[in-house]
């Protein structure tokens, strides 16, 4: 049965031409057994009328702060009550914008204002709109207020741009809500996690670093927060977004990530090392850019770098701690090698000597090794994988 079955949702129709998906959207609740009642603003009764989605949802669509008669049905504070979710979709940037300054200044916003509900917007705007500043800083404000964002999608819009802010198919939106009240399967767990390469500095414009994109660490922040962990993501540099929610901690150096690594896993559960850290650094850093010899020849003396994650599993509280083993050859016996030596609970193999998987790649095949078992994810997207992990992270946990 769906997690939706007999929940009542309140859908916000806000006005943009995506408002005519939000019909559909009404269906797709219902097919999940939820009960709908539509609350539209007036510039959304420009785009779909009242009628259409009140034939759809099976009850009055409510449109006016001030009317006697609606007020009489079912109040607004009531209708604020009745909900056991908020959803806004479309979700246009203006009303984003009013929902986090908490104004009251139409029906729905005061909806929003007077329910206790969970919420979640599904937003859909021009491209332009959607990456501009203000909209971006109103996103991560209501992100950091527990209301969920599902979407946009990227794709071609009804102006004839490309690019982020189309809303989410009404299906997908469906599903999202589903999955607002299924708990996930790391709910209430605090995982940290490395990700991206690290750099050693050799003087103040050269370094040593390496190709690691970042990708699959950022991946897996993004599935264990869809898994209801708290994320806690320890990033060398990248050019890549994180994950909405996860908290950030940029790092440079592997030292830097080591201190951010041993002070963050403390209070956490996973600690999961995709990072590709640097092994060694220079020994010393010059002050000065180093000048062009005369010798053909130049020598720079490096020194170990701590094994974060072997120090992380070393701790007296150890977190469940997962490694990776990128090789280029014996997979299976290095990684089974690491996960002893290091001390892991699970570590993922992968062999980084195929160019089409693994290290820049957007997809990735892996083995995962623990002390009494072996899982074999053949190649899939990066994604894909990282909710895999996250799955198998799950059910290895002690306690499940
Ligand atoms: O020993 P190796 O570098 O092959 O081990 C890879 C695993 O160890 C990865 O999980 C990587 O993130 C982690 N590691 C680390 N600190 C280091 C080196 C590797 O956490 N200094």
């Amino acid at each position: 049965m769906s997690s939706l079955n007999n929940k009542q949702i309140l859908l916000g129709v806000t006005g943009g031409i995506a408002a005519y998906k939000s019909a559909e959207l009404i269906r797709r609740l219902q097919d999940f057994g939820a009960s709908v009642r539509v609350v539209m603003t007036p510039a959304a009764q420009e785009f779909i009328t009242p009628l259409t989605l009140q034939a759809l949802s099976g009850n009055p669509v409510h449109t006016q702060m001030l009317d006697p008669e609606a007020e009489a049905a079912m109040g607004h504070i009531e209708l604020a009550r009745w909900a056991d979710l908020v959803l806004i979709a479309p979700a246009t940037a203006d009303f984003i914008a009013r929902l986090v300054q908490g104004q009251g200044n139409d029906l729905l916003t005061t909806l929003c204002l007077a329910s206790d509900a969970p919420m979640a917007i599904a937003p859909a705007m021009n491209q332009a709109m959607w990456r501009t500043e203000s909209t971006q800083s109103n996103i991560s404000t209501l992100t950091q207020r527990k209301v969920a964002i599902f979407g946009p999608a990227s794709g071609s819009q009804a102006c004839g741009d490309v690019g982020p802010g189309r809303m989410l198919e009404a299906s997908d939106i469906a599903l999202a809500a589903e999955k607002l009240f299924t708990p996930g399967t790391l709910a209430g767990k605090k995982l940290v996690i490395t990700a991206g390469p690290t750099r050693e500095a050799i003087d103040p414009v050269r370094y040593i670093s390496n190709h690691s994109s970042g990708k699959m660490g950022y991946a897996i922040a993004q599935a264990a927060i869809e898994a209801g962990a708290s994320c806690t993501l320890i990033s060398g540099p990248t050019n890549i977004e994180p994950p909405r929610g996860a908290k950030v901690i940029n790092v440079t150096s592997a030292l830097d990530m080591h201190t951010a690594s041993l002070s963050e896993a403390e209070q956490s559960d996973i600690f999961i090392a995709s990072a590709a850290v640097a092994d060694y650094r220079p020994l010393a850093i010059a002050e000065q850019k180093i000048k062009k010899a005369n010798s053909d020849t130049m020598t720079i003396e490096l020194t170990k770098n701590p094994d974060i994650v072997a120090d992380v599993a070393a701790m007296k509280n150890k977190p469940f701690t997962v490694g990776f083993a990128a090789e280029t050859q014996d997979l299976e016996s290095y990684a089974k090698d690491k996960l002893k030596r290091k001390n892991l609970d699970l570590i993922v193999a992968n062999d980084v000597s195929r160019t089409d998987i693994g290290f820049n790649s957007d997809n990735n095949a892996v083995s995962v090794f623990g002390p009494a078992s072996t899982d074999i994810f053949s190649e899939c997207s990066k994604h894909q994988l990282a909710r895999l992990l996250i799955d198998l992270i799950a059910q290895k946990m002690p306690g499940h």
